[in-house]
């Protein structure tokens, strides 16, 4: 038999699996690490943590499953996109990487949108000037670190620079290259002019592949480290996205998921580069050679919830801990005891500002309508149901550019609870399915790209259609879709009413 690895570099933690060559699951590990927040609005990790935890889970699984190291035959990374990782001249990391929810750019998105042309922009990146895009966080150490930024020679992204420690290149690959705002999208390369036009030196940029190819081997160092085999071959990988779209399956027109992790995500597949002329959903390189993907990006839905475990559910996590279950079992089963509508209460999920559809880093989260009878099974419910909201939000807009979804998948940690799926399901008033291996989206599709580029599957569509097996349904309640829509209608006018105010609140010492 043959096995493949798949990393899957998140947010809260790295989680890698080794699947056989039939997409099962042989063995897999976690490892969580921080994300730091110097300032509101600022959010930093650190690329060392990435790494360790790579290595502490390689060789868990490997070791767990007694599998011969030899038998691995590839290994493919799916990372957290658009992280700024900049190193000098010997690989050493300058600085803790300027992750995707940071929102300290605007001024620079500004001036890259003055100085390419907002229509040049668009054009040949396929996506406007946006704070959690790559570019922005270069400019701002150039000007904010100047020290830092004479000693950058590489930039990369965070998967990227996993692989840079397990097999010593600089390498990248298209998928992940487009969340950068420097690529260009339609031509699947570094848009050499608008690097111009940014004075960006383009040695600094890693080497673009297409995501099956092979960009390297793990060196000997990696594998004392990893317990791989010296020699075996990492492929191109993936961004989160476009990796749980294979994973998922979601490899052809019409094909689309939404993902509950830390942020919130609509992808759906294209063969063709669409692009929103508001820029408030993302146009970006398939994994799929030759093929494109549209998606939006909320940036706090599992993020909300986590922080609602954190700082409020106190006692569930207690009762958790009693029965031996995951927090978010007893925190689902609270929000189930709340009516749609929560008693009246709506969260707006902007903990982190928000990108898509409102594209403003100034926004902040809001408990509307808190009332003395309020529990926290109402502030559960109220933060599930506004995290579905605003993915219903952003539906609206893939609906409005004619994008053709019929068929939605559900994954990430939150489509794990059918009480959250259920809601997407009426939200969106669709079926919302999930693979029988939904919240290994992104490892499972890497690794599938690991295989594709090894020779054990022949190309990713073959791929997925051998390994890829639904395991559930859920139907839209006709009932339920109605009586969401009035609670919808006015979570939708809270923001425009608030907009002002979260920029005074934003400008305040
Ligand atoms: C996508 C995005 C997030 C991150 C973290 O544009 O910013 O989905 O990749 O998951």
């Amino acid at each position: 038999m043959r096995y493949l690895i798949g990393v899957d570099l998140g947010t809260s933690g790295t989680k890698t699996v080794l699947f056989d060559e039939n997409g099962k699951n042989i063995a897999s590990a976690t490892v969580e690490y921080p994300m730091y927040q110097p300032k509101n609005g600022w959010s930093e990790q650190e690329p060392s943590d990435w790494w360790n935890a790579t290595q502490q889970t390689m060789k868990t699984v490997i070791s767990e499953s007694g599998v011969d190291p030899e038998d691995i035959k590839g290994v493919g990374i799916s990372g957290q996109m658009h992280g700024l990782v900049m190193l000098d001249e010997n690989g050493k990391v300058l600085r803790r990487s300027i992750i995707w929810n940071d929102g300290r750019t605007s001024a620079e998105c500004e001036e890259i949108t003055n100085k390419v042309g907002k229509e040049k922009l668009i054009a040949i990146t396929a996506n406007p000037a946006l704070t959690g895009f790559t570019a922005g966080k270069i400019l701002w150490v150039r000007k904010n670190e100047p020290e830092i930024y004479a000693q950058c020679r590489h930039i990369l992204l965070p998967k990227d620079y996993v692989r840079y420690e397990l097999t010593g290149e600089y390498a990248t690959e298209v998928s992940d290259a487009s969340g950068m705002n420097l690529l260009d999208v339609p031509n699947r390369c570094w848009s050499k002019e608008i690097l111009d036009i940014l004075e960006i030196d383009e040695s600094l940029m890693a080497k673009m592949y297409e995501s099956y190819e092979i960009t390297g081997y793990v060196t000997r160092a990696a594998a004392e480290l990893t317990g791989l085999a010296e020699g075996t071959p990492v492929v191109g990988g993936a961004g989160d996205n476009a990796a749980a779209a294979i994973g998922t399956g979601v490899v052809s027109t019409g094909k689309a998921f939404t993902t509950i992790g830390t942020s919130g995500v609509i992808f759906a597949h294209s063969d063709y580069v669409k692009i929103d002329p508001q820029g408030r959903i993302h146009s970006f390189c398939s994994a799929v050679p030759g093929k494109w993907t549209v998606m939006s990006c909320t940036l706090a839905a599992g993020l909300s919830y986590r922080w609602l475990r954190d700082n409020v559910c106190t006692e569930e996590m207690a009762e958790a801990e009693k029965l031996g279950v995951d927090p978010y079992v007893v925190m689902n089963r609270e929000a189930e005891q709340s009516p749609i509508g929560a008693n009246k209460l709506l969260f707006l999920p902007y903990l982190m500002g928000e990108r898509s559809p409102l594209l403003d880093e100034k926004a902040r989260g809001v408990f509307f309508g808190l009332s003395a009878m309020h529990t926290r099974k109402d502030i559960c419910r109220a933060v599930l149901e506004g995290v579905s909201y605003s993915q219903k939000q952003c539906m609206d807009i893939f609906h409005e550019l004619n994008i053709e979804v019929n068929d939605m998948m559900g994954c990430g940690g939150g489509a794990r609870s059918p009480l959250w799926r259920q809601m997407l399901a009426d939200m969106y008033n669709c079926p919302v399915k999930t693979a029988e291996v939904f919240n290994e989206g992104p490892a499972l599709g890497v690794a599938i790209l690991a295989g594709v580029g090894t020779g054990v599957y022949e190309n990713v569509e073959q791929a997925c259609q051998k390994i890829i097996t639904i395991d559930n349904e859920q139907m839209p309640i006709a009932e339920n879709t109605q009586a969401y829509k009035p609670y919808y209608e006015l979570y939708k006018s809270l923001y425009p009413a608030l907009k002002d105010s979260f920029a005074e609140l934003n400008n305040l010492d």
